[in-house]
């Protein structure tokens, strides 16, 4: 067997394809035609066997050939295939076969998960205010969250943050809270800083009000001169934005290492509707819950991060976005968010 062999055996499975593909009039004698080319006992895969014959210095030409001509066989009867799709389809229209006034299958489409759609309300509002986004790692170093803001090893503090260490010569862990995203920002480049830190933070915890992957959104804006009268407007407007013009709000005084003085904010009891019931799951007959953890930087942050407290000033505040989509929403447990089940994604 030659080249020229070869090359004349494919110019006549190929012309014998070319006349016999037309001739056909379904999918099943296209495909058997096809099968007597390429199938296990076909022409050209016969051809395709014989190349160990070949002396070895005209198989890599002959097996080229070969396969283009392959190619060539899949092509042709992939067109011939779809002119009888076609020709299908012109006939049952033109029979009548089809009503193409009938309403279609109507898409599945797909929806935003509300911690989504709770995060993107946030973001606008924020930015609608000026504020910039800024990102830090999910896996942050123990200096940046906690040392830098305030947090010495073995302070009392550091109880509440349920932290997932990571077993590292480096000292490592899952960030329990956005607030080293504050770190980040001032080791980046030196005030005027107005920025928003959305993402995922992880702390142990496991129960209807609390999952160990969780949402906050960081808030830091730091100028020469920032009171806590800008804090306390900026947070007002903010959840009138989101709750509404009318929600009450109470601002508490608290106690974070990174912030002081420091507040947190409640609002009305969303679930009890500020009756406080003694029952009402949400704020347990107090008739106000948690929304929110705020202050003015500490001067021990600035330091930190090497600049001067007398020189800058700003305020520093922090949210859990699952709880204002639970409240938007009227969800029980912060559970949902992470099942993954569309029967609950599909409600909203
Ligand atoms: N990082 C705090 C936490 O997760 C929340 C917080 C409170 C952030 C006060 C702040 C703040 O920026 O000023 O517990």
């Amino acid at each position: 067997m030659t080249l020229d062999d070869i090359e004349t055996s494919i110019r006549g499975i190929l012309e014998g394809l070319a006349a016999g593909l037309p001739t056909l009039a379904t999918d099943i004698e296209v495909q058997s035609l096809v099968a007597s080319v390429t199938g296990k006992k076909g022409e050209l895969t016969a051809l395709i066997r014989g190349l160990k014959e070949l002396p070895p210095e005209l198989r890599p030409e002959a097996g080229a050939l070969l396969n283009r001509a392959k190619d060539r066989v899949a092509s042709m009867a992939g067109a011939r295939l779809e002119e009888l799709r076609r020709a299908a389809i012109e006939r049952s229209v033109k029979e009548d076969l089809v009503d193409v006034t009938l309403p279609g299958i109507p898409a599945n489409t797909g929806k935003l998960h509300p911690l989504r759609s709770t995060l993107d309300e946030i973001v606008d509002i924020f930015t609608c205010f000026g504020f910039d986004i800024a990102e830090g790692p999910e896996i942050e170093t123990d200096w940046h969250n906690f040392e830098a803001l305030g947090f010495p090893p073995d302070h009392p503090a550091r109880q509440m943050q349920a932290t997932f260490f990571i077993r590292s010569e480096a000292k490592l862990v899952l960030r329990t809270h956005t607030s080293p995203v504050q770190i980040r920002r001032f080791l980046a480049s030196p005030p005027p800083i107005k920025i928003i830190a959305p993402g995922v933070v992880y702390r142990h915890d496991d129960d209807p009000s609390h999952s160990p992957m969780f949402m906050q959104v960081e808030g830091l804006l730091v100028d020469d001169h920032t009171t806590f009268a800008d804090l306390k407007g900026t947070l007002e407007l903010f959840l009138q934005e989101m709750f509404g013009r009318n929600v009450p709000i109470r601002f508490r005084p608290s106690f974070f290492p990174f912030t002081e003085p420091s507040g947190e904010v409640d609002i009305a009891c969303p679930a009890c509707g500020r009756e406080g019931r003694k029952a009402c799951p949400v704020c347990h007959g107090s008739g106000w819950t948690e929304i929110l953890g705020c202050g003015q930087v500490d001067p021990v942050v600035f330091q930190n991060v090497g600049l001067d407290p007398e020189e800058v000033q700003g305020y520093a505040f922090g949210l859990g976005i699952d709880r204002i989509a639970m409240f938007k929403y009227g969800i029980d447990s912060i559970q949902h968010f992470y099942r993954n089940d569309p029967r609950f994604i599909s409600q909203f």
